[in-house]
């Protein structure tokens, strides 16, 4: 689908890498121009420079709302107002392959999850939606997961400060969703199930393995396949839809 995102401009958080990656190659193709951030510049350099003209890498901590603003004006400077922001930037901190359960996590840890995966799209909405409420027009989506919606049972998979920021998310969402509307804003968030990212493979490949199996359409997603689900909810086919979490997981952990 060429061309459905023509004359967009987008942010993507976290888009050095993995499903933020996708989704910035995949926004791009389909025309919209992209702002990629990510805390880890030479990422953020990178992936730029793979998609070409139509993108800018920019360092940016999404926890520090001085970096966010900082990051965003470079992005209007390049294109423009922005109309699109996905709030993918997000952290899930492993212990030897497993999760912290709460009577070992280190409450340094706890803030520093919700700070990037919460905090951070509180920071990049505050700091966009304004120029979205002048265009009357724009879509956020936020990267929510289906570990904030359920528990993952003998999958030692995310801790809970993970859940309780994707959760988090999702009210974010909704409510959001309510306060924007009349601005002509939609905002939606995706939970994806299981993807084979660099984040994923910090547990075991037979816990990957497993889920796989687990999985009712019997693979591992892709970058990709959330990327489409982004495009749709960016695009004019949903300008009528808002406010929803959508599962991209292959039909596991039906929420
Ligand atoms: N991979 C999965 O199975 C899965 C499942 C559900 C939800 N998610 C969510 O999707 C999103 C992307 O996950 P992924 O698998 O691609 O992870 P990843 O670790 O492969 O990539 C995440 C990217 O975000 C960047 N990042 C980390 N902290 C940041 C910060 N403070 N500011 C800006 N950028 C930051 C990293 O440098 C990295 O490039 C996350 O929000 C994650 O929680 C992933």
């Amino acid at each position: 689908m060429p061309g459905t995102h023509e004359g967009r401009i987008a942010v993507v958080t976290g888009a050095g890498r993995g499903i933020g990656q996708g989704i910035a190659r995949l926004l791009a193709a389909r025309g919209a121009r992209v702002g990629v951030l990510d805390v880890d510049p030479a990422l953020a350099r990178d992936t730029a420079a793979a998609i070409g003209a139509a993108a800018i890498g920019l360092a940016c901590d999404v926890a520090d709302p001085a970096a966010v603003d900082a990051a965003c004006a470079a992005v209007e400077r390049a294109f423009g107002t922005v109309d699109i922001l996905v709030n993918n930037a997000g952290v899930s901190p492993k212990h030897q392959g497993r999760r912290a359960d709460i009577h070992e996590m280190d409450p340094a840890e706890w803030r520093r999850v919700m700070s990037v995966n919460l905090d951070g799209a509180f920071h990049c909405v505050r700091r966009l939606a304004p120029g979205m409420i002048a265009a009357k027009r724009g879509a956020i989506v936020n990267q929510s997961s289906v570990a904030g919606k359920t528990f993952y049972g003998d999958y030692p998979l995310t801790g809970v400060h993970y859940a309780a920021s994707k959760a988090g998310l999702i009210g974010f969402t909704k409510h959001l969703a309510g306060e924007l509307g009349p601005h002509g804003i939609t905002v939606n968030a995706i939970a994806p199930g299981r993807i084979d990212t660099p984040l994923m493979r910090g547990v075991a490949s037979e816990i990957n393995e497993s889920i796989r199996r687990d999985t009712p359409l019997g693979r591992l997603g892709t970058p990709e396949d959330v990327a489409r689900a982004v495009c749709f909810l960016t695009s004019d086919d949903a300008a009528f839809v808002s406010g929803q979490t959508i599962d991209v997981a292959g039909g596991w952990m039906i929420t």
